[in-house]
């Protein structure tokens, strides 16, 4: 039997050992040493900040935190306030059980109490679980984050020549060139920071 509950002081180890489940989906050229550090200091952060203004909610097991999600309030680029989901992560042995399914449920519910219109969140383009999770919720795309590599031209003699080659694009992690395909990315956005 799984519950859904706010988040309590003895819970934070449970909830920080789950941050590493968020490197799950990051880019393959991202380095795994940033990305892991970066997740586990999003948790902490959180972690701190929950009161009035952040919420994490837990999945529990008896005793045992099997999942939690992080929501706050942030400012769209439109100036609207938003619910935004800062992670959201099950313990691997409960997926696909309806456990992230009830998180989220739980977010939004923190967010319409909060009279928040609208939730959004960012994740990977890679992270197909969630993207298959927020999909079958009714999450809608609504932006894309491109990226590439750079080339390393700074020993070239003419750097304003515009004709000059750029060299392979994704050279510095040697992932391959990937078409642009805006709509094949369901959910997500290119929110400040999440995976
Ligand atoms: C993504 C994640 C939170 C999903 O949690 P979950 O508890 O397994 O999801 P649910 O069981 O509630 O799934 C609900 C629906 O989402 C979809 N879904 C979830 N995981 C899926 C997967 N791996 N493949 C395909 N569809 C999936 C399905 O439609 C599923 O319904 P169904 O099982 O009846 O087919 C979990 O896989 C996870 O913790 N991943 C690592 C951390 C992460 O990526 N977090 C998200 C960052 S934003």
């Amino acid at each position: 039997m799984i519950d859904i509950r706010p988040m309590q002081a003895r819970d934070r180890g449970a909830v920080l050992e789950l941050a590493d489940r968020l490197t799950v989906g990051v880019a393959s050229w991202r380095a795994p040493e940033l990305v892991l550090r970066a997740v586990r200091s999003w948790v902490s952060g959180d972690i701190d900040k929950v009161g009035e203004e952040l919420m994490i909610y837990v999945a529990a097991e008896g005793a045992d935190v099997v999942g939690f999600v992080a929501v706050t309030e942030d400012t769209h680029w439109t100036g609207e306030r938003d619910a935004y989901i800062g992670e959201l992560v099950i313990r691997p042995d409960l997926e696909r059980q309806g456990v992230g399914r009830q998180l989220v449920r739980a977010a939004e519910l923190w967010a319409s109490a909060r009279g928040l219109r609208r939730i959004r969140l960012s994740t990977g383009a890679a992270n197909t679980a969630a993207l298959s999770l927020y999909g079958a919720l009714g999450y809608q795309c609504e932006d894309v984050t491109l990226s590439s590599g750079v080339a390393d031209l700074r020993d070239r003699a003419d750097p304003d020549d515009p004709d000059r080659s750029t060299g392979d694009r994704n050279h510095d992690k040697g992932a391959p060139a990937e078409a642009v395909t805006p709509t094949s990315r369901v959910p997500g956005s290119p929110g400040h920071r999440r995976p």
